[in-house]
């Protein structure tokens, strides 16, 4: 599951010396969160950062919360890693495995205050349907995982993806819209790469926020 890619010297530099210190993986089996980070902050979960551009913003915005970074593409996390060493961020660790089994097999039961998904793999084509993240059973994962209260937000600008996800959504026990259908852009969500190129393409973002009952 893990993507390779091209890498540049700095994002290799900075998964060798960062990944020993910030990362998880499967094998560390359910992580302790207080022991993780050194405090008792409410920890973020952002599920594909990408590039980690958003995500560095965020914690830097935000010193007094947590944030777990979860994604497969290694040049993304090596391109988070040097803006946590540039930054000097302490709030941060990254898991480089798959988000479903990093949340069935290593989240405690009721450990996240928010889950964020920005712009997950529309997997456009009919065939490709199947392999998209967000389905009821990945919803019902999350719902455990959340603590009461806690928020799940998506971000994506693939309008069926969109429609299917709120539908689901709606229509799941555990969770309640925090609107009457779509949410306005929060404005401390920072515009993504993926999102940007989108824009210029003329996409337009759709906001979905839930809070777990
Ligand atoms: C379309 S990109 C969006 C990246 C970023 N959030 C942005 O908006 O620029 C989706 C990202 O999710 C990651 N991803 C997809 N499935 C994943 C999974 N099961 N676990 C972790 N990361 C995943 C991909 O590697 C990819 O980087």
């Amino acid at each position: 599951m893990r993507r390779e890619g091209r890498i540049t010297a700095g994002q290799q530099r900075a998964l060798d010396q960062q990944v020993p210190l910030l990362g998880v993986s499967l094998a560390d089996g359910k992580l302790d969160f207080r022991l993780l980070f050194g405090d008792e902050n409410p920890v973020v979960c952002e599920i594909g950062f990408g590039n980690g551009q958003s995500l560095a913003d965020m914690a830097e915005a935000a010193p007094d919360s947590n944030f777990l970074g979860i994604e497969v593409y290694q040049p993304g996390v090596g391109s988070l890693l040097v803006q946590v060493q540039q930054r000097a961020l302490n709030n941060i660790r990254v898991s480089l495995d798959d988000a479903v089994m990093v949340f069935e097999q290593q989240l405690s039961l009721g450990s996240l205050s928010r889950v964020q998904i920005f712009f997950p793999d529309p997997w456009q084509k009919k065939r490709h349907i199947k392999r998209r993240l967000i389905n009821r059973g990945f919803l019902d994962t999350l719902s455990r995982v959340l603590t009461s209260k806690g928020e799940l937000h998506i971000a994506t600008d693939w309008e069926p993806y969109a429609d299917e996800v709120l539908e689901l959504l709606n229509t799941h026990s555990s969770f309640e819209n925090t609107a009457k259908a779509y949410a306005a852009r929060p404005n401390w969500r920072p515009l993504t790469k993926y999102e940007a190129r989108g824009e210029r393409l003329g996409h337009q973002v759709r906001d979905i926020l839930f809070v777990r009952t």
